[in-house]
């Protein structure tokens, strides 16, 4: 195992009043657990607002739990020693969303790739330089960029060079946070496909947020669909997208369109979030949901087993 979480929360205060004080607290994470293995793709999926990218940051050490552990290796990051957290740090990278935003912009093409690298192994220039070579040729790119600013590459090539910096320490495990959401739609699919065929050459694990489902039950190994900073249901993509439990899962499947019109799929409607009535202890879905009942408003979101890799937190599946 790379990674393990263990009944993470996670909450942000916001809304501060004039003297400060905080009005109101965000959830962002509920009591999350999971684990992440050697070469596997975990695809994380749910609305806008569920803690998707909490969760990435917290994998990350971007952002620290209030409550819980996140392992590494077996071990507590916090607790880790400098030269172990090092390792953590080379071996546990991230893709952003938008690579406008995470490449310096006053840095060549070949310092930003080999930054890492720079700053892990004594190499000489001329290693280092090499060294870029051979990461724009896996990402695709010539050498002919090696020497121009972010500014003169487009949005794919950009993040051909944010996933050429993820990669260049050989991580076992990378966290891909909407990586092509902000892409051409055009260039989205050849960016998933450099990514899956990087994990097939180095075996690296991928944490893959995303809103694209499709692109979600094509890629990964097993999928997470968060609710509220909830895991509601976990299982291998067939699982999930397949034989879907939750009626949250059901619902969220239901929205993407089919491109066969035979198979059509009936598209499930729910009321909008803004009618909740408020909840405070329970099932997050319950004021959304069209198969509740009373029992689900003491529900402590405990998971059920339906098969080994199949876990649904819902108590229809009692
Ligand atoms: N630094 C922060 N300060 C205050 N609130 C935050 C902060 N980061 C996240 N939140 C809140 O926590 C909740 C979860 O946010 P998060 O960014 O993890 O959602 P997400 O699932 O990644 O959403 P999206 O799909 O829109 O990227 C949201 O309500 C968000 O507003
Ligand atoms: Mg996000």
């Amino acid at each position: 195992m790379i990674l393990e979480i263990k009944e993470v929360f996670k909450s942000f205060p916001v809304k501060k009043s004039f003297f400060g004080k905080v009005e109101k607290v965000i959830n962002a994470l509920n009591g999350i657990s999971l684990s992440i293995f050697p070469k596997e793709t975990v695809g994380v999926i749910g609305e806008s607002g569920c803690g998707k990218s909490t969760l990435g940051k917290v994998i990350l050490d971007l952002e620290r739990p209030d409550k819980g552990k996140v392992l590494y290796k077996g071990k507590e990051i916090q607790t880790l020693s400098k030269e172990g957290y090092k390792i953590y740090r080379k071996n546990v990278q991230a893709i952003f969303q938008n690579p406008q935003n995470s490449l310096n912009p006053r840095m060549k093409i070949w310092e930003i790739v080999t930054e890492g690298l720079k700053i892990n192994y004594d190499l000489s220039q001329k290693e280092l330089e090499e060294k870029a070579k051979e990461l724009l040729s896996t990402v695709g790119l010539s050498s002919s960029y090696l020497n121009r600013y972010p500014h003169q590459l487009s949005g794919g090539q950009k993040q051909r060079i944010a996933i050429a910096r993820a990669i260049a320490l050989n991580p076992e495990l990378i966290v891909a946070d909407e990586p092509t959401s902000a892409l051409d739609v055009s260039v989205q699919a050849q960016v998933v496909n450099l990514l899956v065929d990087i994990q097939e050459r180095q075996g690296v694990s991928y944490f893959f947020i995303s809103h694209s489902l499709p692109v979600v039950e094509a890629i990964s190994d097993r999928v997470i669909v968060m609710y509220k900073g909830y895991i509601v249901e976990e299982g291998t993509s067939k699982e999930v997208f397949s034989d879907t439990k939750h009626p949250y899962t059901k619902v969220l499947i239901s929205s993407v369109p089919v491109p066969d019109p035979i198979k059509k799929r009936k598209v499930l409607k729910l009321p909008d979030i803004d009618t909740e009535e408020t909840i405070k202890t329970g099932c997050p879905f319950y004021p959304r949901c069209p198969k509740r009942n009373k029992d689900c408003l003491t529900y402590d979101m405990k998971p059920i087993e339906i098969s080994l890799t199949h876990k649904v937190s819902c108590l229809l599946y009692t």
